[in-house]
């Protein structure tokens, strides 16, 4: 049994930090949509609204039926959670007469109130709201306030419902951690033993009721979420898994024999099969970024189709899908369209090989994968990988794939990465990598004038990849990269950096 926290999602920003942080005090959470009320087994110990882009003044403002939860389990609500409880029960909610956005501090707590044990009067909050309450129902008492907002925190008298106004969730709020430990510790009572090893015990125990003796087949990719996913299910099945990990012949330079190398001493039941030139070939003459995606994509299925198709009696597939990808999001309208996407990696199996599917990561965070993997002794080496494309080099190469384009930009790949390995500097960044230009250019080598390639070198700061700047890498390094692709890569003559943010950039090039 594992004791959660079930997050009702109102469509904020910070909902996904909300699980986060309270995962980080080893508490298991989940996100589930306001409109899709989940089951409150005997699991569920606390509940947490969070809060909205909308307002409750708005006619078709998020209105669930709270009379399941309120007063029956430990309920804390944040910002339109807050808001919302209190106007269901007669309060006012009224605009903002001043932008309550970002950093306030509390000038009053009451120091009796469980949940603000710790918290100190001046503490540092952090708002985002542009309602506010200007009267509380009856039988709800003001606990703590900042000089604006009056009512910054609330309890509801004879019931353990809590609620703030400002986000305990974002590190601005200096002692949101606190109070989310009283309210889940102190009020809610939760034994924080969620760990990755009890993750780790859980998860196998499951695969192992699931898949029985049934043989599994697995795609490896050389990332993180496939490898830990692998692990995973050699622990809970042995050699019943069977990966395949493919060749696509866009991998960075080395990249399929030492990953190979890898798995094969983890003790993983690996396939590897060298499909370099049939990507080649499928690829022959395309420019186009998403026809090349898709003539990847469907290579990828037919090559895997057929690996599968040798191993007899397979009746799994196995995904690293991790939480992410699968959090049903509330919808900016706060309408029922709840979306779910999909795993763009492997982008969809045919029908007819009918496998069921295991996804042991899609509880789980990016994070919380690779502490896991740790916790089951994956090489740190390989759980601290860049992220790469499922494309490979085909969406840095900017226009047709050729073979001698793939070795010349392997090689460049290579030394910049090296490069950031040796300098210490790779770890501190999220993503690195070239991309091979469709221009050239004219230069001076010897006496002899060249006209040739042009590469652009691109790393990147970011948490999700959803937004991301470039780094400011310190220039003796780049002039020393710069210098050993122009000597030792033939057919490049000059680098160049991007210094573009996303947005508006994005950061691969196609
Ligand atoms: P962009 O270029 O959209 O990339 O800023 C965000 C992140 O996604 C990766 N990426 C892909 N990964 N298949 C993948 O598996 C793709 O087609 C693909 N396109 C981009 C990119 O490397 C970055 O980490």
């Amino acid at each position: 049994m594992q004791e959660k926290v079930i997050i009702l999602d109102f469509g904020s920003q910070y909902t996904q930090l909300i699980a986060r942080r309270v995962r980080e005090l080893n508490i298991y959470s989940e996100i589930h949509p306001f409109n899709k009320m989940p089951e409150l087994d005997g699991n569920v110990k606390a509940v947490i609204l969070s809060g909205s882009p909308h307002s409750v003044r708005e006619e078709n403002a998020p209105n669930p039926d709270l009379s399941e939860i309120q007063g029956k389990y430990p309920l804390l609500g944040v910002c339109y959670g807050a808001q919302f409880l209190a106007a269901k029960a007669g309060g006012v909610i009224m605009p903002s007469k001043i932008r309550e956005y970002g950093r306030a501090n509390l000038n009053y707590v009451d120091s009796s109130s469980e949940l603000l044990k710790g918290v100190p009067t001046d503490s540092q909050v952090w708002m985002s709201h542009g309602d506010t309450i200007t009267k509380l129902p009856e039988s709800f008492n003001v606990i703590a306030s900042t000089k604006d907002v009056q009512c910054a925190a609330y309890k509801i008298e004879d019931e353990s419902t809590y609620a703030i106004q400002f986000h305990p969730e974002v590190y601005h709020s200096t002692d949101g951690a606190t109070l989310l430990k009283n309210f889940l510790v102190d009020i809610a009572g939760f034994s924080q033993d969620w760990t990755p090893n009890s993750f780790i015990e859980e998860t196998v125990a499951d695969i192992k009721a699931k898949v029985g003796n049934d043989k599994v087949v697995l795609g490896l990719s050389g990332g993180v979420d496939s490898t830990v996913t692998a692990v995973l299910l050699n622990k809970a099945i042995g050699d019943n898994l069977y990966c395949v990990f493919v060749n696509n012949g866009l991998l960075r330079k080395n990249e399929f024999n030492s990953v190979l190398d890898n798995y094969e001493h983890m003790g993983l039941n690996v396939i590897g099969v060298d499909a370099e030139d049939k990507f080649l070939t499928a690829l022959e003459g395309l420019s186009d970024p998403e026809l090349k995606r898709k003539a990847i994509g469907k290579t990828f299925i037919e090559v895997f189709d057929e690996e599968a198709n040798k191993l007899e009696g397979v009746k799994w597939l196995a995904q690293g899908t991790i939480y992410p990808d699968v959090i049903e999001s509330v919808s900016a309208t706060g309408g029922p369209s709840a979306t779910i996407k999909s795993h763009h990696n492997v982008g969809g199996l045919p029908d007819f090989m009918k496998l069921k599917i295991v996804e042991p990561l899609r509880k789980i965070f990016k994070d919380e994968v690779r502490r896991v993997g740790k916790a089951m002794g994956i090489d740190p080496e390989l759980l601290g990988r860049h992220p790469f494309p499922g494309p490979g080099l085909a969406i840095r190469i900017l226009g047709d794939i050729t073979k001698e384009k793939v070795s010349i930009l392997q090689e460049v790949d290579h030394i910049f990465i090296q490069g950031l390995k040796d300098a210490g500097l790779y770890d501190s960044v999220w993503q690195a990598g070239a991309m091979l230009l469709p221009v050239q250019s004219v230069g001076v080598m010897g006496d002899e004038r060249t006209y040739e390639r042009v590469v652009a070198l691109r790393a990147v700061e970011s948490t999700d990849g959803m937004t991301a700047d470039w780094v400011h890498l310190p220039y003796e390094f780049m002039a020393d990269v710069s210098n050993q692709i122009i000597n030792r890569v033939k057919g490049v003559n000059r680098v160049v950096y991007d210094i573009s943010s996303k947005p508006p950039a994005t950061i691969e090039w196609e």
